[in-house]
């Protein structure tokens, strides 16, 4: 049974099958058969969902798959059933896949060892987003003719971040060179990393890529303002007009206009926080052909 839990142990020769395969959706080609015996799926959402859900939902449907839509507070989750006796009764009506946001780091890793149907991880916790980092790479790849040797500033509430941390586990061992400016101390977990503010980094920089604030993940509560936060961490217009000719920033969204990221640059030249949303359906179509066993990508990377 395949999974997509992390990219920690995810061969760099599937990273790029995944990619490959979304970029030849993205230009256009055709599904050309339906999943083989229309595959279902479960989108099992226990933490808020804007452009994750909606577009695995859409990247579901554009394969032919038969989706369901799972409500916590709907579900008898609500008297009490656990995450794992659900997946099993999900499992046992015949589901053949389960795409799940969960606040839990490991809880996906632990139940995809004792079920039989393929589980995507749609954001778990402060650890894991493998999708937003696989469609922020066929991004980055867009835009620059290779990835090993850019340099990518990571900005803002790092410690919180599961995109962040999926990209720590997918950047390095591609070749590309991490700086990470981090709005709170990181501690020692951190000290492979090169150390830096925005200001320091911003006329050298490939690629900015920009942080939401976890406020609901921050339990001491935090003191700084937004303003204060766009003055010191933010992507101001002055910093824009600093940055290379050839940078691009993202965001993996949602954003807080004038905190992270000025209002006015949202859709700026160099800002492809609208491109990212939109290759995230199509790396959401090949990661379903990728659990699913691969039969799109053996039609349609090899003709
Ligand atoms: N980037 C991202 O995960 O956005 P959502 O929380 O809206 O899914």
């Amino acid at each position: 049974m395949k999974h997509l839990i992390d990219l920690k142990k995810l061969p760099l020769t599937d990273i790029s099958q995944i990619v490959r395969l979304a970029e030849v959706f993205k230009k256009g080609r055709k599904v050309p058969f339906f999943l083989p015996e229309t595959k279902s799926v479960v989108n099992l959402f226990l933490e808020a969902s804007t452009r994750t859900r909606f577009s695995f939902e859409l990247a579901q449907k554009r394969l032919g798959m038969q989706v369901m839509s799972f409500s916590a507070s709907s579900s008898s989750m609500e008297k009490g059933e656990s995450f794992y006796d659900t997946v099993k009764n999900l499992e046992a009506m015949g589901v053949d896949s389960l795409v799940v946001r969960t606040s839990d780091n490991e809880a996906l890793n632990t139940i995809s060892e004792k079920v039989n149907l393929s589980i995507v991880n749609a954001g778990s916790g402060t650890r894991h987003h493998p999708t937003q980092a696989l469609l922020d790479l066929m991004t980055i790849k867009t835009h620059f003719s290779g990835v090993e040797g850019l340099h990518v500033a990571i900005v803002g509430d790092i410690s919180h971040s599961r995109v962040a941390h999926s990209h720590l586990d997918l950047l390095p061992k591609l070749g590309v060179n991490v700086s990470l400016c981090s709005f709170q101390d990181l501690g020692d977990d951190y000290s492979a990393y090169n150390h830096t503010k925005i200001d320091e980094i911003i006329e050298k920089v490939d690629v900015l890529m920009m942080l939401r604030v976890q406020n609901e993940r921050h339990h001491d509560g935090i003191t700084i303002t937004n303003e204060q936060y766009h003055e010191i961490y933010g992507l101001t217009e002055a910093r824009y007009r600093k940055l290379k000719s050839s940078a691009i920033v993202m965001h993996p969204g949602p954003y807080i206009r004038d905190k992270e990221i000025a209002s006015s640059l949202i859709e700026a030249d160099k800002v492809k926080i609208f491109e990212q949303v939109n290759n995230g359906t199509f790396v959401r179509m090949a990661v379903m052909d990728y659990v699913l066993g691969g039969k799109l990508s053996e039609s349609l990377l090899t003709t």
